[in-house]
């Protein structure tokens, strides 16, 4: 956040890659990419390149990890050593990474009817090939497409997108450089189906009026999330019906 030689972040009312305050970057999904996975899909998201291999539900070993009421869900988020200009390339996850496999994790607790398979896991990883800001929000829109081409039944497929702030202007959606040199950064998951809010955190200063419009927009983002979602799991199946046409 700030710091010195700030650019100038919107100029005549457009960011520096000519987006408009409220515009998404570009989105792509695709489905089924890991042969080995029971769940799988790709994103790309403005420049963010991120896969999700999804496993399970199966037996939860150590059996101790397991919970005999429900299903436990596992998630590790990792940066490729060579996806970003930063050092990746480290052993180990760092506090950024449990940061963000944690609050992943609790989104799709939230989201998986996990009393469906008492003693069972469910296994989420999330690989950030390319990143650009927002690939928490990225790798959570991907990881439901995932979960949801692996059958594993959920109350609903969740997005995550972030809003940020700019002086006065509330922008969504923030890339790299927005995110480095912006005064709030909010990063927000939804169920879209009830509204609900499975992940919220907050870097810098909001008022009350702006957290609702923070709100509203990305609500109105997931409309159009929440279809290049369904369109990519539609995908593979109406490759299948042309086929039968032909
Ligand atoms: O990716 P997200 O916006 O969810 O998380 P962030 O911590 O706000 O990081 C913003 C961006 O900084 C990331 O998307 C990466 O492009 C970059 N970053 C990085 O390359 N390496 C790190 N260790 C942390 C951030």
């Amino acid at each position: 956040m700030g710091g010195e030689n700030k650019p100038e972040l919107i100029v005549n009312g457009k960011r520096l890659d000519g987006r408009m305050p409220d515009e998404l970057r570009p989105i792509r999904i695709m489905t089924n990419v890991i042969k080995n996975a029971d769940g799988s899909a790709y994103i790309e998201w403005g420049d963010n390149k991120i896969i999700c291999g999804v496993y399970g539900p199966k037996e939860a070993l150590p059996k101790h990890t397991g919970n005999p009421e429900r299903a436990v869900v596992k998630c590790r988020y990792q940066m490729a050593p060579f996806s970003s200009l930063e050092d990746h390339g480290r052993t180990g996850p760092n506090r950024r990474a449990h940061e963000i496999s944690k609050v992943t994790k609790e989104v799709f607790e939230n989201a998986i009817l996990l009393e469906q398979f008492p003693g069972n896991a469910i296994e989420i990883y999330i690989e950030v090939l390319q990143s650009d800001g927002g690939t928490r929000a990225a790798g959570i829109t991907c990881a439901a497409v995932a979960l949801a081409t692996s059958g594993i039944p959920m109350r609903d497929v969740p997005f995550a997108v972030s809003v940020g702030k700019v002086g006065n202007t509330l922008i969504l959606d923030m890339n790299k450089i927005e995110d480095n040199y912006s005064d709030a950064d909010v990063p927000i998951c939804i169920s879209p189906r009830t509204g609900e809010i499975l992940l919220l955190q907050m870097d810098g200063n909001i008022t009350r009026e702006e957290f609702s419009t923070i709100v509203a927009m990305i609500k109105k983002a997931g409309e159009k999330i929440g279809k290049i979602q369904r369109d990519a799991l539609k995908a593979p199946y109406e490759a299948i019906s042309e086929r039968y046409k032909r």
